[in-house]
């Protein structure tokens, strides 16, 4: 058995964190053979919630939870950590402005930044949940200046698990067949989803769906689908988030398997996005780390729609750089 590995979640006690602890601590975030240490960190508002779900949590009696710890400051509760999951935001509310919802969310992860950077533990890796999660995980990174800045990612593999739903069903082809398909650009709804590159059992996506469908249909499914779900449920997707944040560091941790899979990571410049900025890409995770898949033809209809979605984090991080958050 290896040793334990501390996970912080933030806003544990929100929608989020409820679908996802339980997920972590039973083994599911870094494999059968690695205990946890869960730390939790809330706003003073939030702990007595907290504090139930830990209730919870220890009448699973999970044999791989070696602990919960409860915070509501960050440097303690980013102490030793391994893993960062950063789910704990601002929400929009409503008649507020772009800049006041970046302003607002500066303020909790430039801070949970700089926790990171002066007490998490060396091999670090930080996955940002809350919205806009993109432009978020930036404010954090720029906040963390000895922490290596590929430790800081988004999530899209909510949007990357909602395509590939969308493919199946539309093909009446299990998920499991189907293969490289790319979020591409920013967790919003410009967001890219690409099945130029796909495989649907063996053969190329591009044989069984035709452009109409994608423009008519497809993109605008994926990129609506947080909003259809709120209108259905009454409540935003919990569950479905947890899900790929656990898909998300698994991956990350343990490498991807033949397909690649999709993650807002800092760029390097590849595919025209412009370095620093956290977009997504299709990337594989290998020995631990997330590299960007390389050389794909890059067709019109997918150099339109990738330059709108990286022409709006550029926006977001210019107004957080004239907001003096980064
Ligand atoms: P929620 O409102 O149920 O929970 C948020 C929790 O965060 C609350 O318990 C709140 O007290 C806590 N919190 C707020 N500020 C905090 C701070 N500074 N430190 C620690 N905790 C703090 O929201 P839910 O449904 O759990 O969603 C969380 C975030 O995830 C939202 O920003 C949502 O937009 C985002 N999201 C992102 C997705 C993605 O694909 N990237 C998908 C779905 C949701």
């Amino acid at each position: 058995m290896n040793q334990p590995v501390n996970v912080t979640v933030t806003g544990a006690a929100g929608q989020i964190g409820y679908a996802l602890l339980f997920r972590i601590a039973s083994g599911q975030l870094l494999g059968p053979d690695t205990p946890v240490r869960l730390r939790l960190l809330e706003i003073p508002q939030g702990v007595k919630a907290a504090e139930g779900t830990a209730m919870e949590l220890h009448d699973c009696a999970f044999p791989l939870l070696s602990g919960i710890d409860i915070f509501d400051d960050a440097n303690a509760a980013f102490d030793g950590a391994n893993v960062g999951l950063l789910v704990g935001a601002r929400p929009r509310t409503a008649g507020m402005e772009r800049g006041d919802l970046l302003e607002a969310n500066g303020g909790i992860f430039g801070p949970q930044g700089k926790a990171i950077n002066d007490n998490a533990a060396s091999d670090i890796r930080v996955l940002v949940v809350g919205n806009p999660a993109n432009t978020n995980a930036l404010i954090a990174q720029r906040h963390a200046p000895d922490v290596p800045a590929e430790r800081f990612t988004a999530m899209t593999r909510l949007d990357h698990n909602r395509a590939l739903s969308q493919l199946a069903q539309k093909t009446g082809t299990p998920v499991s067949q189907i293969e490289n398909l790319t979020i591409w650009g920013n967790h919003s709804a410009t967001q890219y989803p690409d099945v130029f590159h796909a495989t649907i059992g063996g053969r190329p996506a591009t044989e069984l769906v035709d452009e109409a469908w994608l423009d008519g249909e497809f993109i605008p499914t994926v990129a609506k689908r947080g909003a259809a779900i709120i209108d259905a449920r009454g409540a935003s997707s919990a569950a479905s988030a947890a899900n790929a944040a656990i898909d998300h560091v698994h991956d990350w941790v343990n490498g991807t398997g033949s397909s690649w899979t999709s993650a807002a990571i800092p760029s390097d410049g590849s595919y025209g996005v412009p370095e620093g900025i956290i977009s997504s890409f299709p990337v594989r995770s290998v020995d631990g780390r997330w590299e960007i898949v390389q050389g794909l033809e890059v067709n019109d209809f997918s150099r339109q729609r990738i330059d709108a979605s990286v022409a709006e984090l550029v926006g977001e991080r210019d107004a957080v750089q004239e907001l003096g958050l980064i």
